[in-house]
Parts: C-alpha cells; structure tokens; sequence
C-alpha cells in the first residue's frame, strides 16, 4: 500500500482523492490517511500531492506511518472530493517533523 507521511500535515491539499480509483483515503483535521486495505497500489495519487506525502510503504523508515495510516483510516471519515485546504497550506509546505507538533 501507499502511506501518508508527515509532508500532508498542515497542508492537506487534497488532490490524491480525485485521483485514487478505489477512494481509499479518510480524513483527519490536518492530514489524510490512506486505508492500506483498500489500496490497490496503482501509484497515481503519489505524483498528484504537491507536498510529496505519498510514498509507497515499501520504503525504509516507515513504520510510524504504516501504523498511522492503518489507526486512523479506521477511525476518521472517507474522502472522495478535494475540498478547501487551510489558508496557511503553502506556509507549512516542507517543513519538516510536523508529526511532533501536531499528536504529541
Ligand atoms: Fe489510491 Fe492508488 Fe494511491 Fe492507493 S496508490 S491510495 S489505490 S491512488
Ligand atoms: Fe495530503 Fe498531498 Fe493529499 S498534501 S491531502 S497527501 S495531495
């Protein structure tokens, strides 16, 4: 599966939804999760996210992401269509570790 990783947080812009063919994200007030159940690993939504979020979880270092994804795509609501993103979004674009400010 495709996982979600700190670059989303804050910016949440939304354009892997329209792109992913199963609707296999959900949504959380800062970030989206992809639910690795529902993922059919086709790789669109990685180039669509302007901040680089999506990786596939194939890649080394993931776990706290792969773990991430897998609790809250169980918990938080499923998105299909982009809506607006915060108004601070390009401000937080790269910035790094904001996991650590954001769930601790
Ligand atoms: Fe959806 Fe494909 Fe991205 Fe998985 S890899 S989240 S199926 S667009
Ligand atoms: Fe997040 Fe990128 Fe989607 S910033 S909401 S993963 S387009």
């Amino acid at each position: 599966a495709y996982v979600v990783t700190d670059n989303c947080i804050r910016c949440k812009y939304m354009d892997c939804v329209e792109v992913c063919p199963v609707d296999c994200f959900y949504e959380g007030e800062n970030m989206l999760v992809i639910n690795p159940n529902e993922c059919i690993d086709c790789g669109v939504c990685e180039p669509e996210c302007p901040a680089e979020a999506i990786v596939p979880d194939t890649e080394p270092g993931l776990e706290k992401w792969v773990e991430l994804n897998a609790k809250y795509s169980a918990e938080w609501p499923n998105i299909t269509v982009k809506g607006d993103s915060p108004a601070d979004a390009d401000e937080w674009k790269g910035k790094p570790n904001k996991l650590d400010s954001e769930f601790s």
